[in-house]
């Protein structure tokens, strides 16, 4: 049987749109998801939404919406991205879907019914933007000690479910299971926690009266799930209906647990100590990993709306393209640390690592496998590794990059180092091999040499690839090879069924009938004056739902909806009893009646025989009882003045406005 590997995201919450830290968390887990595949395990890849709480409660009435619609409007936000961004997962999870709800109040009662959650009164702090109960030592003048912001005194009845009788056996798990919480700073900072500080009871109710938008409790219906109970089931519950039914073996027991949580550090704690005990009481398994990620500033800052410096992900994928966004996510910081963004930073691994290093040996290497070969590539009879330093090279640095600890620890950073590194050794064999003159002197080991490059090429394209997915296709192709799905890493690490080392091999498939095809240029480099572009457009802050409410922008086909036309004013006079209104025949190609309010400003003997501009397509109204057929541009000219719009130079009227 295949190995089994499941992985999933934090589920996001819907009272926002998604931006580069929600990007960051969900194209790691996509990498991990890749790579596995390529590896011929099975896989199973969850992300999804989180939909219930006060946070999605608050932002769908500020907006005059329920709760679901807000939830199912933003959730395609969230799709969208994922999708753009070309993330693989194998399913979405919703915490509205009813499937959910029913698992989640299934395990409610079976708590219950095992004596794993109280009823209790209670009285404490809490926050509401965090939706967390504080003790009173916990607070800080009167703040969150999380967030900052204020907290209330809250008195109430609530479920408990006694968290802290698993103290003891938590500590012991992370102990014993070193791997369990990663990186290790974060491990230790949880064990610190769990050993100096007595673990309380965790809240899971929230009264209905003051929080409704939730999983009702099913045994109390005064009662909903706090949010974090719902959220963290989702991972369990995925695995109950969203797998493909492909053989019940797949279902169920199959996938529990999860082989990695991955999360941001600041829900670290949730994770390890919440979920953890969660599944304790449970009887589950606990997943093999909990990682958690650093967080992104931006040149600097801290990412906040109010600042207004959010990294929109599509707009970094417009402007950059994604594989090159996916890039520098990983390459620029280790996963578990903080990173600065900042485009220039972005633009400059653009020029260096991706144009310069990878799209220029590429090139070389086609361009010089056209001119010498006319494209063809075969292993040379009598081809041995023994004494030339790019195979040897190539294999050691592809040994790093496919070390298991490499993976299990999510070095993302360090394995990018390493397929950089055969791509550095395979630009200085160009240099030092020198094929232009190995042409004219020595055109048997032109034929080595050029091998040992496509080899090095065909490393590179098949390791990048859970990183840059389109860009290791591309390679692919170019290189004369079928699709990379196709061609899996096993097939290619490990022919021999011997593992790694000797099986990264150089041995030729027989079926291998190779022409490399010259295609577009991988990555062009950025520019100067593109740079300077950047500077002026710096971090986008909005995307899909919020860009028409904010700014009011409307799209090129809405503009394209309105005919204007150049018309020349036939008559005019005055409406009866109105000092504003006037009555304009205007002919725009035919006559038309308009009737505009510019009385104050001008006087119909003004206006014969001018050129102004005319909406043509506007439905027909009446003003003062007279009808209008399109409306006259004007500005807004001082005190409100308004200035009619007339055309620099003459234009026939009918002339359309584009
Ligand atoms: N709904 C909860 C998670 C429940 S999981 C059972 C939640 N949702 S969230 O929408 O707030 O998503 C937060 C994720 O985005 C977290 O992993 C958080 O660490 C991450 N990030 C938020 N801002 C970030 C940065 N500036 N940088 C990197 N990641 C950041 O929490």
């Amino acid at each position: 049987m295949n190995k089994r590997f499941y992985v999933t995201t934090p589920i996001y919450y819907v009272n926002d749109i998604p931006h580069i830290g929600h990007a960051y968390t969900t194209i790691a887990a996509d990498i991990l998801a890749r790579y596995n595949r390529l590896l011929g395990n099975d896989v199973f890849f969850l992300t999804g939404t989180d939909e219930h709480g006060q946070k999605v409660e608050k932002a769908a009435s500020e907006k005059g919406r329920s709760p679901k619609e807000q939830a199912d409007l933003m959730v395609e936000n969230f799709r969208a991205l994922w999708q753009r961004l070309d993330v693989s997962n194998d399913a979405f999870i919703r915490t509205t879907d009813e499937e959910h709800t029913k698992t989640v109040q299934g395990l409610l009662q079976m708590l219950l019914d095992r004596g794993e959650i109280e009823k209790r009164s209670y009285a404490g702090w809490y926050c509401t933007p965090d939706e967390r109960f504080w003790t009173e030592k916990d607070i800080v003048n009167g703040n969150c000690p999380d967030c900052g912001r204020p907290v209330e005194q809250i008195h109430e009845e609530n479920y408990f479910f006694l968290m802290s009788k698993y103290q003891e056996r938590l500590i012991k798990h992370i102990e014993e299971n070193p791997d369990y919480v990663l990186p290790e700073t974060r491990r230790n900072e949880v064990l610190g926690f769990l050993k100096n500080n007595a673990l309380g009871d965790l809240c899971i109710s929230r009264p209905k009266q003051r929080l409704s938008w939730g999983i009702p409790l099913p045994f109390d219906e005064n009662f909903v799930t706090y949010v974090w109970f719902d959220a963290l089931v989702n991972y369990f519950s995925a695995t109950r209906y969203l797998v493909s039914h492909a053989g019940e073996a797949k279902l169920g027991d199959f996938w529990w647990p999860a082989s990695h949580h991955l999360v941001g550090k600041d829900i670290l704690t949730t994770h390890a100590v919440y979920w953890s005990t969660m599944l304790m009481a449970l009887d589950l398994p606990l997943p093999g990993n909990i990682f958690a990620h650093g967080w992104w500033t931006v040149e600097g800052k801290k990412m906040s709306k109010s600042v207004g410096n959010v990294v929109d992900p599509h707009a970094m994928a417009d402007r950059y393209g994604v594989d090159a966004f996916r890039y520098f996510l990983f390459r620029e910081v280790p996963f578990g640390l903080d990173g600065d963004f900042s485009e220039q930073a972005l633009i400059n691994r653009i020029n260096t690592d991706l144009a310069n290093d990878l799209g220029n040996l590429l090139s070389r290497f086609l361009t010089m496998a056209e001119k010498y070969f006319k494209g063809v590539v075969e292993k040379p009879v009598g081809y041995t590794i023994a004494a030339k330093d790019l195979p040897g090279h190539c294999i050691a640095a592809c040994i790093s990059a496919h070390d298991k600890r490499n993976w299990t620890h999510l070095r993302f950073n360090i394995i990018l180092e390493h397929i950089w590194d055969i791509v550095r050794a395979a630009n200085n064999y160009i240099a030092q091999t020198e094929p232009w003159k190995l042409a004219k002197t020595n055109p048997v080991f032109l034929k080595d040499v050029m091998f040992d490059l496509w080899n090095a090429l065909r490393l590179t394209a098949v390791s990048l690839c859970p990183f840059m997915p389109e860009t290791a296709e591309k390679i692919w192709r170019q290189l004369g090879l079928r699709s990379l799905t196709e061609e899996t890493m096993k097939s290619i690490l490990s022919e021999s069924g011997k593992g790694l080392p000797g099986t990264l091999n150089w041995e030729w498939n027989p079926d291998y009938e190779i022409t490399v095809a010259k295609g577009e240029q991988l990555f062009p480099r950025i520019e100067k004056d593109r740079k300077e572009k950047v500077e002026e457009n710096k971090t986008e802050t909005v995307s899909k739902e919020e860009k028409p409410e904010l700014h009011n922008l409307i799209t090129i086909g809405d503009v394209a909806k309105v005919e204007m036309k150049i018309g020349k004013v036939v008559s005019a006079e005055r409406v009866k009893k109105s000092d504003k209104l006037i009555r304009l025949q205007v002919n725009t190609g035919e006559e038309r009646q308009i009737v505009a309010g510019i009385g104050k400003a001008y006087s119909p003997e003004d206006l014969v025989g001018k050129k102004i501009v005319v909406v043509t397509n506007l439905q027909p109204a009446k003003l003062m009882g007279v009808e209008s057929n399109g409306m006259l541009l004007a500005a807004t000219g001082a005190d409100g003045v308004p200035v009619i719009l007339m055309p620099e130079k003459d234009v026939e009227e009918g002339a359309k406005i584009k």
